[in-house]
C-alpha cells in the first residue's frame, strides 16, 4: 500500500490488533448518523468485517491508515460478483478519527481500496445519508456520481 513521507502516513491491511479501534470508530459513525439523519434505522455491521480480518473470506477487506504512528482511520469494502460476470467494489465504511480529519486521509483510504480492486472490477458503489456532507463531498470530488436508491440514502457510483 501507499506511504506518504510528508505526513508520516501509512496505509496497510488491517490486523487483529486494530479491531477494537475499528469497532469504536464504526460505532462513533453510527451514533453521529443517529443524531444527524432523519429515519436512520441501520444496525452496526462491522462484525462481518472484523471476522474477515481474523479469517480472510475473499470478499470483505479492511485497510487502516496510520498517521504519525497512530491508528487514524479505516476503510472497509466488499467485492461482489465474479470474474466472468464482472465485479463491483462496494465501499461499506470509510471513517477517519475526528482529530485526523481534513488531512487527506479519507481520500487516501478510498484510493487504497479502489486500487486493490481485482481484475474485471468495473464499478465502485457506495451509499450515503443525505446530511453526511463531508463524505458526500469526498465522493463527489473523487469521481463518483449520485444515483437514485429506494429509501432515504443516496447511491454513488464510479466506473473503474
Ligand atoms: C468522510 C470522512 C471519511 C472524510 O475524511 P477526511 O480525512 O477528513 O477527508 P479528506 O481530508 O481526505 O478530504 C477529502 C475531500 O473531501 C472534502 N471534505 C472533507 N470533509 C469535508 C467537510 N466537512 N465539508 C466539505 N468537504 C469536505 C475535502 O474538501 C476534500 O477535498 P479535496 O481533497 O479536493 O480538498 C470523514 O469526515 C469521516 O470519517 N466521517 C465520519 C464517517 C462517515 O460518515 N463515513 C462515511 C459513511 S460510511
Amino acid at each position: 500500500m501507499k506511504t506518504d513521507p510528508t505526513d508520516d502516513l501509512i496505509l496497510r491491511p488491517a490486523r487483529a490488533s486494530d479491531i477494537p479501534r475499528i469497532e469504536t470508530l464504526h460505532l462513533i459513525t453510527f451514533e453521529d448518523h443517529r443524531r444527524r439523519e432523519t429515519g436512520f434505522d441501520q444496525t452496526p455491521f462491522i462484525d462481518e468485517f472484523t471476522a474477515a480480518i481474523r479469517a480472510p473470506d475473499g470478499a470483505r477487506r479492511v485497510a487502516v491508515a496510520e498517521r504519525r504512528g497512530q491508528f487514524a482511520g479505516f476503510v472497509a469494502w466488499t467485492i461482489l460478483g465474479s470474474y466472468w460476470k464482472g465485479r463491483t467494489l462496494a465501499v461499506n465504511d470509510l471513517s477517519v478519527l475526528p482529530q485526523h480529519r481534513g488531512h487527506g486521509l479519507g481520500r487516501h483510504l478510498l484510493a487504497a481500496a479502489l486500487s486493490q480492486a481485482p481484475r474485471r472490477t468495473t464499478t465502485a458503489i457506495a451509499s450515503l445519508w443525505p446530511n453526511n456532507i463531508a463524505a458526500r463531498e469526498l465522493l463527489r470530488r473523487t469521481g463518483f456520481h449520485e444515483v437514485d436508491l429506494p429509501g432515504p440514502a443516496i447511491g454513488y457510483r464510479k466506473r473503474l
